[in-house]
């Protein structure tokens, strides 16, 4: 039932494929950008759109800045890519029964660029599972949810695993699609520290997409990464 045919995890160096310098070098990065419908992508403006999800109300006095925080500036947007479902299901843990990944929990706080908590926003997030592959059909590892009053919100999954597409080397990454009443609508991608090596070879990674790790003392680790909002 899963749509995952045409990934696959990522081999070793060893076992021949590209680096990145080589997939540049070749001139395969574009080929591969094109057909992943990222052509234009070192210029090309992400066109904000509306989610379509129906937002609560915002509340009627913004909330106070974050203390020590004056002005930030808005999460780096990145690729959609190929593999965005609309309309998910409500939904915080992501966890197949029976899952083999190695478990993990997301959690973070959805900001304005005043540092201002951002309640009622949603978060659309959309991942591998363990064996690399995104399910298009049954909202596997897929799925929103809403910030609560102090913009947080958590959920937790296992880690996805990177893969192979068209020659390009993904690292693991979460997908994010994360919109307030009156923001912007973001869409980018948040990866994990622990894979340095894959970061070297994924045309696509953004090294301030990195979610910070921690590890605790009886429950999965825990990714922290919170989310930055321009005004609509
Ligand atoms: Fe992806």
């Amino acid at each position: 039932m899963k749509e995952g045919a045409k990934i696959s995890t990522i081999p070793t160096r060893d076992d021949g494929i590209p680096t990145r310098r080589d997939v540049l070098m070749a001139g395969l990065g574009g080929l591969g950008l094109a057909a992943l419908g990222l052509g234009g992508l070192a210029s090309k403006q992400l066109v904000a759109q509306p989610l379509v999800y129906d937002l609560p109300a915002p509340p009627a006095v913004a909330l106070a800045p974050t203390p020590a925080c004056v002005d930030q500036p808005a999460t780096d947007p990145s690729e959609e890519g190929p593999f965005y479902a609309p309309n998910t299901p409500l939904k915080t843990d992501f966890r197949r029964p029976g899952h083999r990944g190695r478990e993990l929990v997301l959690r973070g706080r959805v900001l304005d660029v005043r540092c201002r908590p951002i309640p009622g926003a949603v978060i659309d997030l959309w991942q591998t599972d363990e064996d690399a592959l995104y399910d298009n059909v049954d909202y596997g590892y897929r799925g929103h949810q809403f910030t609560g009053p102090g913009g947080e919100f958590e959920v937790t999954t296992v880690f996805p695993k990177g893969y192979l597409i068209l020659g390009m080397v993904r690292s693991p990454h979460i997908h994010v699609k994360a919109q307030g009443a009156r923001t912007r609508l973001l869409t980018t991608q948040i990866y994990f520290p622990e894979d340095a090596e894959s970061h070297a070879r994924d045309l696509l990674f953004n090294p301030r997409l990195v979610a910070e790790l921690r590890q605790t003392a009886s429950g999965p680790p825990v990714a922290i990464f919170d989310f930055v909002l321009e005004d609509a």
